[in-house]
């Protein structure tokens, strides 16, 4: 039996791209990104605007020519070809569905292109008119449709082409939020359902959680930590990161004999995985403390602000020296806290991280 393990990953390495800005100065949208993606999983690119993720899945797609570093699909390199015969596809944020066309025509369109036999083209339009349950809109034109449903059109014209890898830029970016968390969890059912490795920008990082197999997090135009959603939460290895992806409390201080001392706080039994020191940067998430009662008392803190947000509670808290603190609480514990108040602050202790 042949081995093809491997076949269809998809392997970025050491790609890089710039750009130049109307004054003519050099702006690096990539620098040295290498990734690899086994074939069939969810990769989520993460990061704020501007920070490349556009740029590497028009690389992928051929639309931008890479300036060093090389990307291979299924063990061809794909970098050097044109568009055309790369076995990707795109959908973008503006679902670019044509409007003079039906959904089964805009389907069809493009395996026209490519001279794909006319049975074989009406049964893959119903195939995956049915794979985004569609199929009563086939004779619907895009203005006839809703957000949702024109997404899901491009979607399945999309995935008609059957690409190895489909490059999803921001799809959902023009959803409300409601139709935005249906349509993830469609995305995650039809991925499942494809076996397609799905490529997903998103500057969201709820919405890189809730989809990613990985997320890689990217930062002016680098890599900057890849992971499954609980390891980029649980571990960031970067202030960046543990700032982008959720809220978290970060301390400067020193370590010494266990006892982390610093902006205003000392916290005793720091994991032994943190080595003594100083300058070191430990970040606390919101639900590693506890408010009133808990273990690993830090003290009294000042209540700067108290956030209901229904299931839970958020409150800011200011140390002596003015630092500040996330908490997130139990809302139970409301009628017993007060703006302007002092507060007993408690911090679980082994899941205090390092960042650099
Ligand atoms: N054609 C271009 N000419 C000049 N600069 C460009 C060009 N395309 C992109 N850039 C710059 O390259 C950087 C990366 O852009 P890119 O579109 O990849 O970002 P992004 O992460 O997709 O951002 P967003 O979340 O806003 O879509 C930005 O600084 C952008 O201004
Ligand atoms: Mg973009």
């Amino acid at each position: 039996m042949v081995d093809d393990s491997g076949w269809a990953d998809l392997v970025i390495s050491g790609v890089s791209k710039s750009f130049r800005d109307p004054k003519g100065a050099e702006v690096k949208a990539l620098a040295e990104v290498s990734l690899n993606i086994p074939s069939g999983e969810f990769v989520v690119l993460l990061g704020p605007s501007g920070c490349g993720k556009t740029t590497l899945l028009r690389s992928i797609a051929g639309f931008e020519k890479i300036e060093a570093g090389f990307i291979n699909l299924g063990g061809t390199r794909i970098d050097l070809l044109p568009p055309h015969k790369r076995p990707v596809n795109t959908v973008f944020q503006s679902y670019a569905l044509f409007p003079h066309m039906t959904v089964a025509e805009n389907i069809s369109f493009g395996l026209e292109n490519e001279k794909i036999d006319k049975r074989e083209i009406k049964s893959r339009v119903a195939e995956v008119l049915e794979l985004v349950e569609m199929s009563e809109l086939a004779e619907r034109k895009p203005s006839q449709m809703s957000g949702g449903q024109q997404q899901r059109a491009a979607l399945a014209r999309a995935l008609a082409k059957k690409p190895k890898v489909l490059l999803l830029d921001e799809p959902l970016a023009a959803l409300d939020l409601k139709l935005r968390k249906t349509m993830q969890v469609e995305l995650k059912r039809i991925h499942r359902a494809t076996g397609t490795t799905f490529l997903f920008v998103t500057h969201d990082q709820n919405e890189a959680m809730a989809l990613g197999d990985r997320i890689a997090v990217f930062n002016s135009g680098e890599l900057v930590q890849v992971g499954t959603p609980f390891e980029i939460y649980t571990a960031p290895t970067t202030e960046f990161v543990a700032n982008f992806i959720g809220e978290s409390t970060v301390l400067t201080g020193s370590i010494d004999s266990r006892i982390f001392t610093g902006d205003g706080l000392k916290i005793q039994q720091i994991p032994n995985q943190i080595t003594d020191g100083s300058a070191k940067k430990i970040i606390i998430r919101p639900e590693a403390f506890s408010l009133l009662s808990g273990k690993g008392s830090v003290g009294e803190m000042r209540i700067k602000e108290i956030i209901f947000a229904g299931d839970a509670l958020e409150v800011l808290l200011s140390s002596s020296t003015g630092h500040e603190v996330k908490v997130k609480s139990d809302v139970s514990i409301l009628p017993q806290l007060n703006v302007g108040s002092d507060v007993e602050l408690f911090v679980d202790a082994t899941q205090i991280g390092q960042v650099n």
